[in-house]
């Protein structure tokens, strides 16, 4: 039986002072059947790692390497070292932003591994990728090429995140997500057998609010969510951790 997960990502937001909503998250009582998990900016990690409580805090990104000449960029290493359990990997920020390849985030997410961090691996199509029909071969695509061998329950965990969902307020269809899933679920079963392909946790991320997340969270093979916006707030993440936790 996977537990659920309901991670935040704060992307590029968050001053010291945005530690007080963390706080506030960690004040409440712990969900039954859901792991929590704040992957806040790396300057952040520490002092959050300080009062998350048994919330999870995860980094946002990490170099394929431990150390050396790479300057502006955070080793998973460091991450650990900063109190960090996990590190999101491949988000389509970092795809685009940064030209992240599959590949690349195949050995990040060795990295991760390397320091004991859990992956969470995100893929997820453009629109014109939906448009034109090719969402299931690109995301199957994705995952074959961004997961190493040897992912467990354990050490990874896939993130579902249509492009054209995230930061929009646009969300695919029930029907879209959970064919998206089951495929994904398919495929690791297929590739990582049926205790770990079955163990592994499938997310949802783009545009999941307070008044769609229970809909979403009804949806087979969605374990939970990874949350931008909506996790900034307290408010926001708790209800969307009290709708999951009640899925
Ligand atoms: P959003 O972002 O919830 O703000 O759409 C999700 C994500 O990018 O992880």
């Amino acid at each position: 039986m996977r537990r659920k997960l309901a991670a935040g990502n704060w992307k590029m937001n968050g001053l010291t002072d945005a530690l007080s909503e963390l706080k506030a998250l960690a004040q409440a009582p712990s969900p039954n059947q859901t792991d929590r998990m704040i992957c806040p900016p790396a300057t952040l990690v520490s002092g959050a790692a300080q009062i998350a409580g048994d919330i999870q805090i995860g980094g946002q990104d990490c170099h394929i390497n431990e150390s050396g000449a790479h300057t502006g960029d955070i080793s998973a290493s460091m991450l650990s070292d900063a109190g960090a359990t996990a590190v999101i990997v491949g988000h389509s920020e970092r795809r685009q932003d940064h030209g992240e390849t599959d590949a690349d985030i195949q050995n990040k997410t060795l990295a991760a591994w390397q320091s004991d961090l859990t992956a969470v691996i995100c893929l997820g199509e453009s629109l014109q990728q939906r448009e034109n029909g090719d969402t299931l071969a690109v995301v199957a695509s994705q995952l074959e090429g961004s997961t190493p061998d040897g992912a467990t329950g354990a050490n990874t965990v896939v993130a579902y995140e249509p492009i054209w969902a995230i930061g929009t307020g646009l969300v695919p269809s029930l029907e879209q997500i959970g064919e998206v899933h089951d495929a994904l679920r398919a495929q690791l079963v297929e590739r990582f057998g049926e205790t770990e392909g079955n163990a592994i946790r499938l997310l949802y991320g783009g545009s999941v609010k307070p008044g769609n997340a229970s809909d979403i969270f009804a949806v087979s093979n969605v374990d939970g969510a990874l949350v931008g916006g909506a996790s900034l707030k307290a408010n926001d993440f708790q209800a969307i951790i009290d709708a999951l936790d009640a899925a």
